[in-house]
């Protein structure tokens, strides 16, 4: 039962009715025994502030923000860390009600580099990361890959677009990262250590597409995809035929949901909870397919 004393977490998004983070939270406190619970709310833009400041004021410990606030978010927010100013997105809201602060985190790039660390044995340090895709997931693994030391290199349909977030790295990071053309492609996949796909390529409906042809997958990589629905998408598959070890979608949502927790409550998901929020989100996942 809930009561006064029952720490209070949401995710704000519009729409929200089919996220997997109330689940996937809920499983977790349900484990730690912590008196908590996490609400999904439908918010639309011009109601997003009010959200914000609301749940500050009903002494909310935390919040999750997703599409479309992720970057409108961050005008109603006093301190950014440095991860979510370079991405330009906030995905953790933590309310600090002793320095009266609203404190906005981005946990999106830092889950996937855990979940690529755990398959690595190893920090990812020199290792040569192949994303394709440039756009707001891609941002959020490249940044945070930076910060440990990876090398990048982009490969997106509108090369423009990875062009400009060649440049961004340059000035905030004076970091080289490389851009992957068609004719290089197959030459930078051999030459890769892991290889992401930070599309929405292959994301159900579309489950027969991948964003990356089986005969191009070098055999033996490590191989992720953000998209979880279906988690094994055609990518996967064919990275899986090719001796490669993959991680899908919901590894990372979990390990973003993870980091997240450890933001608010300082408590370290080990390999048990991960488990076990993992299991919650594909339960869910299995019943929304049901349905
Ligand atoms: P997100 O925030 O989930 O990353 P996004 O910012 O809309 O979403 O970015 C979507 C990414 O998927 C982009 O890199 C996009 O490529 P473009 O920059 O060329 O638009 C990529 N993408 C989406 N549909 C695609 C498709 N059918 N083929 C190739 N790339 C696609």
């Amino acid at each position: 039962m809930n009561n006064s004393k029952t720490k209070i977490f949401g995710v704000l998004g519009h729409p929200i009715e089919h996220s997997l983070s109330p689940v996937m939270h809920k499983a977790f406190f349900k484990e730690k025994k912590i008196d908590a619970d996490y609400f999904a709310f439908d918010v639309d833009d011009k109601n997003l502030g009010n959200a914000i400041h609301g749940a500050d004021a009903l002494k909310f410990f935390g919040l999750n923000v997703t599409i479309p606030h992720k970057i409108s978010v961050m005008k109603y927010i006093n301190e950014i860390s440095e991860e979510a100013n370079l991405i330009n997105a906030v995905n953790t809201i933590k309310f600090d009600y002793i320095k009266n602060l609203i404190i906005g985190y981005n946990t999106d790039g830092i889950g996937a580099i855990k979940a690529i660390e755990k398959n690595l044995n190893e920090g990812l340090k020199g290792k040569k990361i192949f994303i394709c895709g440039a756009g707001g997931a891609a941002r959020a693994i490249i940044f945070s890959a930076l910060l440990n030391n990876a090398e990048i290199s982009i490969y997106n349909r509108t090369s423009e677009k990875a062009d400009l977030i060649r440049k961004e790295v340059k000035e905030k990071l004076n970091k080289q990262i490389k851009i992957t053309k068609n004719f290089d492609l197959k030459e930078r996949l051999k030459d890769s250590d892991i290889i992401i796909n930070a599309t929405s390529v292959g994301m159900f409906p579309n489950v027969d597409k991948s964003a990356i042809n089986e005969d191009d997958i070098p055999k033996g990589k490590i191989v992720m995809d953000i998209v979880y629905n279906p988690i094994e998408t055609k990518f996967l598959k064919f990275a899986k035929k090719r001796n490669c070890k993959v991680i899908d979608g919901v590894d990372m949502l979990v390990e973003q949901g993870a980091e997240a927790l450890k933001i608010w409550l300082d408590i370290e998901a080990d390999e048990n909870l991960i488990g076990i929020m993992r299991r919650a989100v594909i339960e869910k996942l299995k019943n929304k397919l049901k349905n």
